[in-house]
C-alpha cells in the first residue's frame, strides 16, 4: 500500500496504491475513469498513451503510477477551456485528421508538446517528431497538416503551454 498525491487535469488526487506495479494508463482509466487515453501495444512503441507528465509527452502505458507521485498530469480530457476545444484539436477536427480515432489523442498530446518544445510548424520536423506516435489508419498526411495548422494557432495564441 502506497499513497500517492498527484495533479491530474489541475485537480489534486490522492490514492492509495494497493499494487506498486499499476500503469499510469490504467490508473488514468480504471481509477480516473480518463479512457480518452488509449491503450493499443501497451510496449511503449505506438503513442496511443500519451499523456502530458509536468508538460513533457510520455508513454503512460510505459511508466508506474508511481512514479509520476507529486507530478502534474495532463490527459486529452483536460485540454480544451470548458467548451472551446484547444487549438490543436480544432486543427485535428478542421483537417479532417482523423479515420478511426484511435491514435487521435495520443497525436494531439504529442502535438502540443512538440509546440511547447519550440518545434517548428515545419512537416519534416513533425514527421520526425510523431516517429513514436503510430496511425493503424495510416493518415499521417492530416495529422502533420493538422498538428502544424494547430502550432501556430497555439504560437499565436501565446501562453498555451503555462500549467500543462
Ligand atoms: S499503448 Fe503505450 S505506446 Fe502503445
Ligand atoms: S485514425 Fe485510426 S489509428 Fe489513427
Amino acid at each position: 500500500m502506497r499513497q500517492i498525491a498527484l495533479e491530474v487535469n489541475g485537480a489534486r488526487v490522492m490514492h492509495t496504491i494497493a499494487d506498486n506495479s499499476v500503469t499510469l494508463v490504467n490508473f488514468l482509466r480504471e481509477q480516473m475513469g480518463l479512457t480518452g487515453t488509449h491503450v493499443g501495444c501497451d510496449t511503449a512503441q505506438c503513442g496511443a498513451c500519451t499523456v502530458l507528465v509536468d508538460g513533457k509527452a510520455i508513454k503512460s502505458c510505459n511508466v508506474l503510477v508511481v512514479q509520476v507521485d507529486g507530478k502534474r498530469v495532463r490527459t486529452i480530457e483536460g485540454v480544451a477551456d470548458g467548451e472551446t476545444l484547444h487549438p490543436m484539436q480544432q486543427a485535428f477536427s478542421a483537417r479532417h485528421a482523423l479515420q478511426c480515432g484511435f491514435c487521435t489523442p495520443g497525436m494531439v498530446m504529442r502535438g502540443i508538446s512538440m509546440a511547447c518544445e519550440g518545434t517548428p510548424p515545419d512537416p519534416e520536423r513533425i514527421r520526425s517528431g510523431l516517429c513514436g506516435n503510430l496511425c493503424r489508419c495510416t493518415g499521417y498526411e492530416g495529422i502533420v497538416l493538422a498538428i502544424a495548422d494547430g502550432m501556430r494557432e497555439m504560437q499565436k495564441q501565446g501562453d498555451v503551454c503555462a500549467g500543462l
